[in-house]
């Protein structure tokens, strides 16, 4: 199958991780594994469980194995097709780790010190690991190691590809020709998914064990009904898009309904001229998100009660991702003067 893909070169090559880390939640699907699933006709894909990154903050060792596992079954579940798209895990290609080595030593240790992530996850922290400091040099490497060209991500991820590309710039600048810039690909509406207790803080699965502050994807409808239903708004009871911080709320909510039916932002708002207030609202975006959660739900319970072929699918996905990943290495170390075997 591998074959078929090394001489794909025609079409666009497209790079994306996500951590398994918590539970997935609707900002991810939102603002990337919808949109990686919807093009992936359209390009040469590699998608990855990224468990290395998880271990920046010191995961349970049981949870993290469960929850790799978990991740890649809703990533099929969402549609990623092992026979369209590569979809592996990051510890499975070594390469990935080498490669953050051989990057590190050309990356200005105050490059990393600027990332706002690293600032946000660092702050109040009595000892921050080396790993969430180098965070984005990793990142960086799972990137360049396939040319990607197109790295689709929620607007949170967008500083570390610029710095990616920032990386990529600078090892072309000493060491000749070797990497692809990439670009971020953020979706126009659904790149940044706020929080529905906060909808001034994104909506993340590091906050998903609060209580109305996101909808995970495995919810099930009457939980997510609930948590629609309690979701924070304001006090001016106006149905329509806007700018204005204070209305953050309800603009979320008619984001959410936008990208889930597709529809331009004249016609989502006429759905609610006759609405009889937010109550109406929140009931729609609920039902619209259990329509398109559901069959994920049900795919997903199938697929994670068979361990046995999750695993097979995800080493051939391995071997694949190694195919392409291991000649890259290979051309980084003759370029920085390592001998080669
Ligand atoms: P992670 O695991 O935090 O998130 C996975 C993807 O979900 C997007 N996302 C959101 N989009 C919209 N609204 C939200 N509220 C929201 N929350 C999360 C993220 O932007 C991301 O696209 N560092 C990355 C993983 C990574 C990676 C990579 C990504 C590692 N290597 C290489 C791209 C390319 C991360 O922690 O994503």
């Amino acid at each position: 199958m591998w074959e078929k893909k090394v001489y794909m070169n025609e079409k666009n090559t497209v790079f994306s991780g996500v951590q398994p880390s918590g539970d997935p939640q609707l900002g991810n699907y939102l603002g990337a594994f919808k949109g990686w699933v919807e093009r992936q006709e359209e390009k040469d894909n590699y998608f990855c469980v990224v468990d290395l990154h998880a271990l920046t903050v010191t995961p349970d060792p049981i949870e993290l194995r469960k929850q790799t596992r978990e991740l890649a079954a809703i990533l099929f579940a969402c549609g990623i097709d092992p026979d369209k798209s590569t979809l592996f895990v990051q510890s499975h290609v070594s390469s990935h780790a080498e490669s953050c080595w051989l990057l590190n030593c050309v990356t200005p240790i105050g490059w990393l010190e600027r990332m706002t992530q690293f600032k946000d996850k660092s702050k109040g922290q009595e000892r921050v690991s080396t790993g969430l400091l180098d965070y984005p040099v990793l990142m960086a490497g799972d990137i360049l190691l396939y040319d990607a060209q197109e790295v689709p991500v929620g607007e949170d991820q967008k500083q570390h590809v610029e710095l990616a590309r920032d990386i990529a710039e600078r090892f072309n600048r000493i060491y000749g020709e070797t990497f692809v810039i990439p670009e971020p690909v953020i979706p126009e509406i659904g790149g940044r998914v706020m929080g529905l207790n906060d909808p001034n803080v994104k909506m993340s699965k590091s906050y998903s064990h609060i209580r109305g502050h996101a909808v995970r994807m495995l919810d099930d409808p009457k939980e997510i009904e609930r948590s629609f239903m309690r979701a924070v708004t304001d006090s001016s009871n106006e149905i329509r898009f806007s700018d204005d911080p204070d209305r953050a709320g309800v603009n979320n909510l008619l984001g959410i309904y936008k990208v889930i039916t597709g529809k331009p932002e004249e016609s989502v708002e006429r759905d609610f001229y006759d609405a009889r207030g937010y109550g109406d609202l929140k009931k729609a975006v609920a039902e619209v998100v259990i329509e398109e959660l559901s069959p994920i739900r049900e795919k997903y319970h199938q697929l994670i009660n068979d361990v046995e072929e999750l695993d097979r699918l995800l080493s051939i996905g391995a071997e694949q991702a190694r195919a392409i990943s291991d000649q890259k290495l290979r051309l980084m170390k003759e370029k920085m003067g390592l001998i080669v075997s």
